[in-house]
């Protein structure tokens, strides 16, 4: 039996590098029973590589790790296991080919004579998403989930193993709000069960409802850990950037221009349904509504990503024809979509070709070779921009933190010269001060009369840096306001305003 508040996890003075990065520099962590533990800091601080110490997937450089007081010599993902220690990931780890149930069991299959018990699986399997409240079809094949889906399942796998520590690495950053709540529901009860959680989330209002201890990283150094009840967020805030940041929303004025983008009766299967809109040069409108809503396939379908079934688009006064995301392109249309591993990466690609992937037209002279001094310089302003944290450019994308990630997907699309930019949740797993990067570089874009789009989850993000904001709710447009009259009720209102279903 555990006892409460028993020190389960001790990592002491844990050093970790990898080529060019001392990622951790005499790190110090404690875990106890019965605790829910934040784990803060900016991206690249060390978080991710700390708990992948943990979990025994990192083997460490140096210094100790004690788990229910047993010091660990030589340590992997086995043992940590054996320990009792699940992670939840922050990049979604699911095999995309196989089903819900086999993913769950994925290296621990159940078998009967041999042989895989298929049925077995997934009446386990539907016993774990039950527990979550979760309503996914076992033998569902992973990949035709939707992203939050596919984290739900990604969770129910590690309950699944019944962990005493169980790490969840941005376990929200893709799940709708009732989703939110079912998991705060399930961490409260492993809580009071005995177990230890390390919970990592950039969404810092997250902390305050869920943790009971934070712990804040900066540069890979430990700096401090607090008891939540007597410190603010404002201060971990300060310690996480290591300084105070101003203006979490700055807001810029400029004159409004012409229309840029026009959008009529925009049709595109069942979530995007007679979609209207137009942008202004110089104007900056946020999407809103809530997850589900079919934000996401309108800006698919608006950059030929997929498939209209009716519509029409016009940019700068001219009609224009985009079946497919070169024609949007072309035609001054970009969109740094939401999916950044599935849509947005070349994972296998280093950080300067991922950049420069999508600007060959711009970077190579007239034989058709990229200019490699123009590609420098590109890679060079996006990487400056953005202060994406990396050793060298020819490094592996993968190698970056989550939020640095990020920042590459964002980075490649402003390197062009384009008339209208289409963001889908461009802030998601980034941290407090680079957010604030990202909305320098909207304004930016703004000030240079881009028209930009923007899809964001986030209620403070939208009513801070939108001049205008449409509500979508069942593939519709239910709501426009502008911003000096928006709050966030009138946002739900519209955000909630379904069809009945007979009418539908
Ligand atoms: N496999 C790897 N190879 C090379 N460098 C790595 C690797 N994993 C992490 N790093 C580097 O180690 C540092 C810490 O990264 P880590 O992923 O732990 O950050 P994080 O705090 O989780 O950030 P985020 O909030 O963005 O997820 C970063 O500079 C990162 O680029
Ligand atoms: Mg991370």
């Amino acid at each position: 039996m555990i006892k409460p508040t028993e020190t389960i996890v001790s990592l002491s003075h844990i050093d970790k590098s990898f080529p060019g990065v001392h990622a951790l520099d005499d790190v110090s962590f404690e875990l106890r029973a019965g605790e829910v533990m934040a784990l803060l800091g900016e991206n690249g601080a060390g978080k991710s590589t700390l708990m992948k110490i943990l979990s025994g997937i990192h083997p460490r450089d140096g210094g100790d790790i004690t788990i229910f007081g047993k010091p660990q010599g030589d340590y992997n993902t086995k043992k940590a296991r054996a320990m009792g220690v699940a992670i939840i990931h922050q990049e979604l780890n699911m095999c995309q080919h196989l089903t819900v149930a086999e993913n769950i069991f994925l290296g621990r299959e159940l078998t009967r004579s041999g042989v895989l018990a298929q049925s077995e699986m997934n009446k386990e399997a539907e016993k774990i998403l039950g527990r979550l409240n979760i309503d996914i079809a076992p033998d569902l094949v992973v990949g035709d989930l939707a992203v939050s889906k596919q984290q739900m399942v990604e969770i129910a796998k590690a309950l699944s193993c019944s962990a005493k520590i169980l790490i969840m690495d941005e376990p929200t950053s893709a799940l709708t709000a009732k989703e939110i709540d079912d998991l705060f529901r399930i961490i409260r009860s492993l809580r009071d069960e005995g177990c230890g959680i390390v919970y990592i989330s950039h969404r810092l209002e997250e902390i305050s409802q869920i943790a009971d201890r934070a712990t804040v990283m900066r540069d890979g150094r430990h700096i401090i850990t607090r008891n939540l009840s007597d410190t603010s967020l404002k201060e971990l805030i300060s310690y996480m950037v290591g300084r105070e940041i101003k203006e979490k929303f700055p807001r810029v004025a400029c004159e409004k221009g012409k229309t840029i983008l026009k959008v009529t009766n925009l049709n595109a299967g069942r979530m995007v349904r007679g979609i209207n809109l137009s942008l202004a040069a110089g104007e900056i409108v946020g999407i809103a509504g809530l997850m589900g809503a079919g934000r996401t396939e309108v800006t698919r379908a608006i950059c030929g990503a997929d498939p209209k079934d009716g519509g029409e688009l016009i940019v700068d006064g001219k009609k224009i024809n985009v079946n497919s995301p070169e024609d949007s392109i072309r035609a001054g249309v970009v969109l740094v979509p939401e999916d950044r591993k599935r849509h947005g990466l070349c994972v296998k690609l280093s950080i300067r070709e991922n950049i420069a992937l999508p600007n060959l037209d711009e970077l190579s002279g007239a034989l058709g070779y990229v200019n490699p001094k123009k590609e420098t310089a590109m890679v060079d302003k996006a990487v400056k921009d953005l202060r994406i944290k990396l050793s060298t450019a020819e490094a592996n994308v993968d190698s970056l933190s989550g939020g640095n990630q990020q920042k590459v997907v964002v980075s490649k699309w402003l390197a062009r010269n384009s008339r209208v930019v289409i963001f889908d949740e461009p802030t998601r797993g980034i941290d407090v001060a680079a957010k604030v990067e990202i909305y320098h570089l909207m304004n930016q874009l703004k000030r240079q009369g881009v028209g930009v789009l923007f899809v964001s989850s986030e209620m403070p993000e939208i009513l801070g840096i939108a001049d205008r904001i449409i509500v979508m709710c069942d593939g519709r447009i239910t709501g426009e306001l502008p911003i000096e009259e928006a709050t966030q009720e009138k946002i739900m209102d519209y955000a909630t305003r379904f069809e009945s279903k007979a009418t539908a």
